[in-house]
């Protein structure tokens, strides 16, 4: 049967303007295509995981504009004029940004399938000043799902970064 023309799908390519990880990008892009695909699928930065696809393990998470964003659940046109960074641009170059050092220092991970995703949360989470207490750090990151059970290093992780990031 064909469907009604209203539920027939619309996707449309578009242009968009975007900064990832300092770098000005601008793609064409279907009007549908979440941001995660466009960060792995057309520029590579693979770091960010696919895990359910469905905003509900928290390993596609990226910053926009500086706050954390499912980029599973947020279309590729939204990053339009925006700022976007992933695991890819949280170093300096050679040097580990803080918390990834500390993830390494203190075992938060097993498979690291959800470390990325976990890094980029447990960043905005010192950032907007959540890492006072191992239970607000819980709270927290309560988004983020690890299969292997690497929370306590985790949480012993964001505690040891989040002095030193106060600091700088
Ligand atoms: S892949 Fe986005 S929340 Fe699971
Ligand atoms: S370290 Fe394996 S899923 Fe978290």
């Amino acid at each position: 049967m064909v469907p009604p023309s209203s539920l027939v799908e619309t996707g449309t390519t578009i242009r968009i303007a975007t900064t990832v990880n300092s770098q000005f990008v601008e793609i064409d892009i279907d009007s549908r295509a979440s941001l995660l695909d466009m960060l792995r699928e057309r520029l590579g930065f693979t770091g960010t995981k696919k895990g359910c696809d469905h905003g509900q393990c928290g390993a596609c998470t990226v910053h926009v504009d500086g706050r954390t964003a499912l980029s599973c659940l947020t279309l590729a046109a939204k990053a339009n004029g925006r700022t976007v960074t992933t695991i890819e641009g949280v170093a300096a170059g050679d040097t580990l940004h803080a918390m990834q050092r500390a993830f390494i220092d203190h075992d938060a991970l097993q498979c690291g399938y959800c470390t990325p995703g976990q890094v980029m949360s447990a960043i905005a989470c010192v950032r907007q000043r959540q890492a006072t207490s191992k239970d607000s750090i819980r709270e927290f990151m309560s988004g983020n799902i690890c299969r292997c059970g690497a929370y306590v290093g985790i949480v012993a992780a964001i505690e040891a970064a989040a002095s030193e990031m106060q600091e700088g």
